[in-house]
């Protein structure tokens, strides 16, 4: 390639007759010799330094000329930079702006180092943290690259740096690599700390107590099943898995906080679940093979335990709110229920009149059409002439077609919530004309006539 191994000898002692020839095809000439001064001399006042005339600000940077596309390592001819200080810049003005203009000799040591440039990719993984850039990066030859790391939450950065580039240096979160003299990777890492929780019954665990893991390590437990007891070599929990050494287990490598459980032999795991009952004990349950398993049950409010229980644990029996499973020979399930009658379309037995179903009404205007005045067109009256109340929302029947306007108990018989609703019996949806009633607020009036319809 032309004379780039004299001009390469010339400018850049430091590689000298060894990088002639291991960059035969690449060899440099370094932006320290003629070529900076040529730059720094006759474009920096427009495009460095925060100059960016014509949008370009770059050009003491060499890497970052490449990245953004001025130069072409190895291809000065196609290169923005070149075809702007040549005699035909391919648009504007020939550079430097105004002139004087380069020499032969200045533009030939220019097309000199572009082609004779040798350019790298520099690949970078980070692990448990988010770098910038983050795509692969092209490097000038002997040219540093400088990446902005962020940990994520709770991460440390870790100093030891992997992968193939250069040894470099670190100034709180940015890395800057060593010299890039050849295609390579950069891999950046940060370090967590997790916990590791033991628990199990009929032995005893060493450390008893959390441990604080760092991420990528391994915790090691020593498990010693109590007397009459053997230990199983089966553990459970989220820990990844690990391995037994004697009575040591060491769990995989860490990446979270997570949960170990030991066991005895013979144990059993009973896990309950529920909807819309909540049961004690609610962690899952160890116990000895052939023992039964009790729960006490609480219905949501609104809700009644339902007597059927599912899971796939051995049926049992009921006291009074107490559950209490058959004799349980295998780790298995418990699943309580519970049901409503309420056919509202969301369940609320703490709905108030006052606070809930008189502003619903209000902000409706129901009074503006339900009042003594305009009760022969409208039915019912809301209202003694005031705003609603409740003994003339809840007087009875109406004048016209309704049985009910609140029936206690029976919202589906009463009109007062069945108007609002898209299945209202007759006439018209209210509040008459719109805008309706949102389900939330249907539900109010719904629930309360459900749980009373009470002056509360
Ligand atoms: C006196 C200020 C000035 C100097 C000195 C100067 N330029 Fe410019 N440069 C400009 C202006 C203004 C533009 C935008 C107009 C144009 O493209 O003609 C520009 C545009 C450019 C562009 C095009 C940028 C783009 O993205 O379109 C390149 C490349 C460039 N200059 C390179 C150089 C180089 C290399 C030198 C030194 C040899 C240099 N300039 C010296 C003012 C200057
Ligand atoms: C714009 C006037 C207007 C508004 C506002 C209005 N209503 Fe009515 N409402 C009427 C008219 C007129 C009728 C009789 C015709 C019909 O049933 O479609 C009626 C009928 C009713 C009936 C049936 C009475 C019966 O015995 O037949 C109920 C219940 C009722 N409205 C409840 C309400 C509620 C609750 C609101 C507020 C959320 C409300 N209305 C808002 C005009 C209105």
């Amino acid at each position: 390639m032309r004379q780039s191994c004299i001009i390469a000898i010339m400018l850049m002692p430091l590689w000298g007759i060894t990088s002639c020839g291991k960059f035969e095809a690449k060899s440099v000439a370094g932006f320290s010799g003629p070529v900076q001064k040529i730059v720094l001399d006759n474009c920096a006042s427009c495009h460095a330094g925060g100059n960016a005339e014509g949008g370009f600000g770059v050009v003491d940077k060499p890497s970052e000329m490449i990245n953004g596309g001025y130069i072409i390592p190895g291809n000065a001819a196609d290169s923005l930079i070149y075809k702007k200080i040549s005699t035909t810049p391919p648009y504007g003005a020939r550079m430097p702006f105004g002139g004087p203009y380069l020499k032969p000799s200045q533009l030939e040591d220019v097309s000199t180092w572009i082609n004779s440039m040798g350019s790298f990719t520099v690949t970078i993984k980070g692990n448990n943290l988010t770098t910038d850039p983050s795509q692969p990066q092209k490097v000038a030859e002997g040219e540093t690259l400088i990446i902005e790391t962020t940990p994520i939450e709770g991460f440390t950065i870790s100093e030891t740096i992997g992968g193939t580039c250069a040894t470099g240096s670190w100034n709180g979160n940015t890395y800057t690599t060593g010299k890039i003299v050849a295609d390579c990777e950069v891999e950046l890492s940060a370090f967590g700390t997790f916990t590791v929780t033991a628990t199990g019954s009929n032995l005893t665990i060493a450390p008893a107590e959390a441990q604080s893991i760092a991420s990528g390590a391994t915790a090691s437990l020593t498990v010693t099943a109590q007397g009459g007891y053997t230990l199983s070599k089966d553990v459970g929990g989220d820990c990844p898995t690990g391995s037994w050494s004697g009575s040591v287990y060491t769990t995989g490598s860490i990446v979270a906080n997570c949960t170990v459980s030991f066991a005895v032999e013979g144990q059993v795991t009973v896990t309950a679940t529920g909807s819309h009952a909540t049961f004690t004990p609610s962690a899952p349950q160890t116990i000895l093979k052939g023992n039964t398993q009790a729960y006490v049950v609480t219905a949501a409010s609104g809700y009644t335990t339902s007597s059927t229980v599912g899971g796939t644990c051995p049926a049992g029996t009921w006291s009074g709110t107490t559950y209490t499973t058959g004799p349980i020979n295998s780790t298995c399930t418990v699943t309580f229920s519970a049901t409503t009658q309420n056919p509202c379309p969301t369940v609320n037995p703490a709905i108030s009149f006052a606070s809930d179903v008189l502003p619903v009404m209000n902000t409706a205007g129901c009074t503006g059409c339900h009042n003594p005045d305009e009760n022969d067109k409208a039915y019912f009256s809301t209202t003694n002439g005031g705003a609603p109340d409740y003994a003339s929302i809840t007087a009875g029947t109406n004048k016209q077609y309704a049985t009910f306007i609140v029936k206690t108990g029976d919202p589906l018989s009463s009109w007062l919530y069945t108007k609002t609703t898209t299945s209202k019996p007759s006439g018209d949806r209210m509040p008459m004309g719109g805008p309706y009633l949102s389900e939330s607020d249907q539900s109010k009036i719904c629930n309360w006539i459900y749980y009373g319809a009470n002056n509360n």
